[in-house]
């Protein structure tokens, strides 16, 4: 393990005013989006599409780094250029998912666990080669009044810390990624007690596992109220109770925090994010970033719909997306840079 570039890779993840775009989707996941929009879900179609997004002009001026699918990792763009070295020749460091998914937890009615650990020091061998330098791992909990059991949590932070830990060996970032989702009619302050209690489990079991926190990224959820939640607070509120969360619960080590957007729409992920630094700022430990895959993809996506004829438009919605987070990055985020 080369520790130093391995932190050196965290820190760039995070540098400045960039983040990452999450272009992970697994398969079904794809086909899922694809098939809402009447686009075909063949492999051709997903490389497609995935060219489109490597291919759009001055996206590495907003993006640090691209986490892609095992599929697209292995694909060539038309011209015959690796998706990879695609991406490293315009700045962007390339990144992959490598858990296999959120399957139904046994013995725990309603909740998941992550899989993926077996044979993954081998595939983190096979992707370094690729030229890949950071991996990506997401546990998914979920919320109710009984839910998440302590049985899930402890079993998912173990997960993520063991995927830590081999990443590191394997010279290449973690991101951790604990998602508390937001289906569901719980409160903020609901969203709050999860997501502390999830994020002290996670610390705990990367320092069981040694990882060293200066070479991880976190990726978490933003804390907030239900989606079917009748009380919905305002930017400022999320703002204030997902800082006030991340304060309490996750070490000043770690070089960065790069939210998912898990839903939110593009404007509420990026005016979230926006009011975060522009409320914190200089009183935070960590720089506060994105990795979002939604909340900058769905507009592009939607405006190409498969179509040829669609791909400058969709590049030109995908790069304005990126540019919006970015902006918030600085807290210079405002409804006025929509309409540009
Ligand atoms: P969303 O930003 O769409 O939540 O996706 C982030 C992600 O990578 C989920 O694993």
């Amino acid at each position: 393990m080369n520790t130093t570039d391995i932190i050196d890779t965290a820190k760039a993840l995070v540098a400045g005013d960039k983040g990452l775009l999450a272009m992970d989707e697994s398969t079904p996941t794809c086909n899922k989006r694809f098939a809402l929009l009447g686009i075909p879900q063949t492999e051709e179609a997903r490389l497609v599409y995935r060219e489109l997004i490597v291919n759009t002009p001055k996206l590495s001026e907003c993006i640090s780094g691209a986490i892609l699918f095992d599929e697209t990792i292995r694909q060539r763009k038309k011209d015959g250029t690796p998706f990879v070295k695609a991406l490293i020749d315009v700045g962007i460091i390339p990144g992959i998912k490598v858990d296999i998914g959120a399957k139904d937890m046994a013995g725990h009615p309603g909740e998941k666990i992550t899989e993926g650990l077996d044979g993954l020091r081998d595939r983190l061998k096979e992707y370094f080669k690729m030229g890949a330098r950071f991996a990506k791992w997401r546990a998914v909990i979920t919320v109710n009044d009984k839910i998440p059991s302590h049985g899930c949590m402890e079993a998912n932070a173990q997960a993520l810390a063991r995927y830590a830990a081999l990443c590191q060996e394997a010279g290449m970032v973690p991101v951790v990624e604990p998602e508390v989702l937001m289906d569901g009619i719980h409160t903020l302050e609901r969203c709050f007690e999860v997501t502390e209690d999830v994020l002290r489990t996670v610390f705990n079991h990367l320092y069981i596992q040694r990882v060293i926190l200066e070479g991880i990224i976190l990726k978490p959820n933003m804390v907030l109220p239900g989606l079917a939640c009748p009380k919905q607070e305002s930017v400022d509120e999320v703002a204030d109770a997902t800082v006030n969360c991340f304060l309490r619960a996750v070490p000043a080590a770690i070089p960065g925090i790069a939210f998912l957007s898990g839903g939110q729409s593009c404007e509420l992920a990026s005016a979230r994010l926006n009011a975060m630094n522009v409320r914190f700022k200089l009183r935070l430990p960590w720089p506060l970033a994105f990795s979002f895959s939604r909340a900058i993809q769905q507009p592009a996506l939607e405006i190409w719909r498969g179509k040829e004829a669609n791909v400058l438009a969709a590049q030109q919605t995908l790069l304005h997306r990126a540019r919006c987070n970015q902006a918030a990055r600085r807290g210079e985020y405002n409804a006025s840079i929509e309409t540009i």
